[in-house]
């Protein structure tokens, strides 16, 4: 039997300690960190990250700028409200939730964000700075679902040295991070994606695995090595039946009810890796405003 690993508690904990320190902050220097929270239409999943994403960062003291555009909205009126909040002093982080509308490219956008203030991590300078750097540098911006996963992963208290790690997902924003930060804990890496050959034998290879495929329940216990830690990055909503009845629940990308049985510590879904990129864009905010006061 596994070792469930409480996000939410891990969470909560980082939370509590990005407040503290917020209050330190601003006693000191008679400011609090300030995050311009940037989503464009209404997707349904976007709103719901928008609302808990500004809901935590009011409740650990940082001021939320709140800047919702239509759907219509043009690519360069958005370049124009990020080069204004690159401007704005009171803003420390910018946060434009993806995915984007269609006829606005993304990298664009993210590029447009100052890297002093890029509360995702995504700009390309801080990208590079994550693959350059060493495991030490407290300043970085990294992006919060694989840092929230590391952070998890050092909360087992286990050696990473030498792991053979397996990252199922090649994304920007979750799969090369991450393998980017478990090569600086120096694992051996490897990134899995939808062309790998043989993905269940690859991942019953690994010491760590990191499922972030976005596809419902497809990791199997029995891909899982005995003793693996699981790492469930995907948030999938389903439909199931329950006595002729249709509702939804929400899965992970690994077949939890199999897999805990056969791996020594898994994140759930939800309450697992969710609540952890919410506290470290918190803290990415943070970071951000602690540099703009060097
Ligand atoms: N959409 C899904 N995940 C993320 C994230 O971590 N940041 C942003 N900005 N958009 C997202």
């Amino acid at each position: 039997m596994s070792e469930i690993i409480d996000g939410k508690l891990i969470a909560q904990n980082l939370r509590a300690d990005l407040k503290e320190e917020i209050k330190i902050l601003k006693e000191k220097y008679n400011k609090v960190p300030g995050l311009a929270v940037v989503q464009i239409g209404n997707v349904a999943a976007s709103s719901v990250y928008v609302k808990a994403k500004t809901k935590s960062a009011q409740e650990v003291g940082i001021e939320v700028i709140d800047h919702h555009l239509e759907n219509t909205t043009s690519q360069e009126e958005l370049i124009n409200l990020i080069n204004k909040l690159n401007n704005q002093e009171n803003v420390n982080g910018i946060l434009v939730q993806l995915p984007l509308p269609n006829h606005m490219n993304e990298q664009i956008i993210l590029d447009t964000i100052h890297p002093d203030k890029d509360a995702d991590g995504f700009h390309p300078l801080n990208v590079g700075k994550l693959s350059i750097s060493s495991s030490n540098d407290e300043n970085l911006l990294i992006p919060c679902t694989p840092y929230g996963c590391l952070l998890m992963l050092k909360g087992l208290n286990i050696d990473l040295k030498g792991k053979n790690a397996v990252v199922i997902g090649r994304s920007n924003i979750v799969g090369k991070p991450m393998a980017q930060l478990l090569l600086k804990e120096s694992c051996t890496v490897t990134i899995a994606h939808s062309k790998t050959k043989n993905l269940p034998q690859l991942c019953s290879s690994a010491d760590i695995l990191v499922a972030a495929i976005g596809k419902p329940e497809i990791v199997k216990g029995e891909w899982i090595k005995d003793t693996a830690i699981v790492i469930d990055v995907g948030i999938n909503r389903i439909e199931i039946k329950n006595n002729g009845e249709s509702k939804t629940k929400l899965v992970g990308d690994v077949k939890f009810s199999e897999a805990k049985l056969k791996a020594s510590a898994i994140t759930p879904v939800p309450g697992g890796v969710g609540p952890m990129t919410i506290a470290c864009l918190l803290r990415n905010t943070t970071i951000a405003f602690k540099n703009s006061l060097i």
